[in-house]
């Protein structure tokens, strides 16, 4: 059995009663530039916010079924209402500043056909890349925009995503400490592999937004890089103990 679940089960029903918003007041409003700049990436975002969550709601009930975790169904649930919530706050603002949304993304399509290979926890895996690139991507866009609106609308995502970020890694670590070395080895190499494509696929298909918030290529992959050995190889996880005292 999984040992925090009770702690991210109330994390997750509080957030649910008292969900993060951007602030409807906050000083609007995008030139046509910055529209022309953002636009085809914000979209793309938010498609990949927007998920029914069906296969990683099955996949957790299987894995707590076998597990004996009764209370991870239901943190899946309020976990895909929050992402869900991040689509429509996405949604909002692009309705607002005419930005059309879209309904097809190779990248969005290759996530969502990767999770449905296997179990849950490759869904943590291919999920746990997608946040940790997106926080570096929201970053970005806070850096490049000078709409408040869309400001506070990044940063209450960025949030919600470190939260995120904290429970899936959580999840893996203590699921990966279970597994013999050469085997936790192999997963280790394999997702950082996988994780550095999915970075540089990122910065393909956004880096206008990127480059106009400073980033290289290199200097991009780099960040991602970064948190990615801060939330996922922390010392403790060589040893193969999970962490759970490694938040910022
Ligand atoms: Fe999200
Ligand atoms: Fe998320």
């Amino acid at each position: 059995m999984l040992t925090n679940l009770r702690v991210w089960l109330n994390h997750f029903e509080y957030h649910a009663q008292q969900p993060r918003g951007a602030a409807a007041a906050a000083t609007d409003g995008i030139t046509a530039a910055e529209r022309r700049l953002i636009a085809r990436s914000i979209a793309t975002f938010q498609l990949g916010e927007q998920s029914d969550g069906a296969g990683l709601l099955r996949a957790a009930r299987r894995f707590a079924a076998r597990h004996g975790d009764e209370l991870l169904p239901r943190i899946t649930e309020l976990f895909i209402g929050e992402e869900q919530r991040h689509a429509r706050l996405l949604r909002e603002f692009m309705d607002a500043h005419g930005i059309r949304a879209k309904a097809l993304h190779w990248s969005d399509s290759l996530f969502r056909r990767l999770r449905r290979l296997a179990g849950f926890e490759l869904y943590l895996h291919v999920l746990i890349a997608a946040e940790l690139i997106g926080n570096v991507y929201y970053r970005a866009l806070e850096a490049v925009t000078g709409c408040a609106r869309l400001k506070v609308l990044c940063r209450t995502l960025l949030a919600d995503e470190l939260a995120h970020i904290g429970y899936e890694s959580e999840l893996i670590l203590e699921l990966r400490a279970r597994k013999p070395l050469a085997v936790r080895t192999l997963i280790r190499l394999l997702h950082r592999a996988f994780f550095c494509a999915a970075a540089l696929a990122v910065w393909v298909s956004h880096r206008a937004v990127l480059r106009r918030a400073g980033h290289t290529a290199h200097g991009f992959l780099w960040r991602c890089l970064q948190e990615y050995a801060f939330h996922l190889e922390p010392p403790a996880a060589w040893a193969g103990a999970a962490s759970t005292s490694r938040r910022r």
